[in-house]
């Protein structure tokens, strides 16, 4: 973990708060790359993940956007009572939605407090000379934050923004985005969910491969996961041979914390990777939003602080 002190603190609207994390003796802090978030150690021993909204070029502060959510499990309303100097515990950064490594258009597209990663992504982009394209929704101006970065970053005319509130005109219209965009373009999407499913729906409607619609989601599961049936199953455990049953109100990660088999987890919601286990047999019921349709179908590892089982049992190699 990395010490680091709260710097600055900004609110970029009404909801959305900024921080400006440095390391505490000054030193330079771990390079990242566009897309990467940091867990932070939050008062009260929670854990989230936050995206780097900096430029990835920037070594003496990560810079991270929080929303104020009324319905917070804690970690929002942890952040938004943090002071300038208060000291938090944070990861290195890791990456989970990078940039795809040749220089192809990109479009990027935000929705809500999801516009942080994709920020990250806008500079490196800009400093590269890679063309994009950054769509931000958002509600209304008020509920949009950044916009004034956005309006004096050099790229500006790069930045095209969606208000809910505002003409017809400026809505965004992913069919004719889509349409008009160069042959071979990756797409980036980060918002809500409901957003992230329109984008995605409408990529793949136009024919996008998957392998082009690059995704993060920094919220919850979404609805159709939660409203799936729960019931129990058996994990087994390859090294030991022990056998675990699961019950419906348990994650297989608190099965196994409670039995002594150690595996990692972080956002406990199926977002950030950290509980990933190889499968070797079984068919899991993947409720994540971490691996792609791919990796999904594959059914050769799972997360399992969040996803079930399929099969009567799964073979797990731990
Ligand atoms: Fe984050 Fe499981 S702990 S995906």
């Amino acid at each position: 973990m990395i010490q680091v002190r709260v710097h600055a603190l900004s609110d970029e609207c009404a909801q959305i708060r900024s921080l400006e994390l440095r390391s505490v003796d000054g030193a330079p802090l771990p390079a990242f790359s566009a897309g990467a978030h940091v867990d932070v150690q939050l008062p009260g021993g929670l854990i989230r993940q936050y995206s780097l909204c900096n430029a990835p070029h920037e070594n003496h502060r990560y810079v991270i956007g929080v929303l104020h959510a009324p319905d917070s499990r804690g970690g929002s309303r942890a952040v938004h009572a943090l002071q300038a100097g208060d000291m938090l515990e944070i990861s290195a950064p890791r990456n989970l939605f990078a940039l795809h490594p040749q220089p192809v258009h990109s479009l990027l597209l935000a929705g809500g407090i999801g516009i942080t990663p994709l920020l990250a992504m806008a500079e490196h982009l800009a400093a590269q000379g890679a063309p994009f394209a950054l769509h931000y929704a958002a509600r209304s101006a008020a509920h949009a934050g950044f916009l004034q970065r956005l309006a004096q970053a050099p790229w500006a005319a790069q930045v095209h923004l969606h208000f809910d509130d505002g003409p017809a005109q400026q809505r965004l219209d992913m069919p004719a985005l889509l349409a008009a965009a160069p042959a071979d373009s990756h797409l980036y999407v980060c918002g809500p969910a409901g957003f992230m499913a329109h984008v995605l729906e409408a990529g793949a409607n136009a024919g996008w491969e998957q392998a082009r619609l690059h995704r993060e989601y920094f919220g919850a599961a979404p609805a159709q996961a939660q409203a799936l049936a729960v019931t129990s199953f058996e994990v087994q455990i390859a090294s030991s041979g022990q056998v675990f049953t699961i019950p419906a109100e348990q994650s297989i990660a608190q099965v196994l914390d409670q039995a002594g088999v150690f595996v990692p987890v972080s956002c406990e919601q199926g977002i950030c990777g950290t509980c990933l286990t190889p499968v070797l047999e079984g068919v899991p019921e993947h409720r994540d939003q971490f691996l792609s349709f791919e990796e999904h179908a594959r059914n050769d590892q799972m997360t399992v602080c969040c996803s079930r089982a399929r099969s009567a049992r799964l073979v797990l190699d731990l």
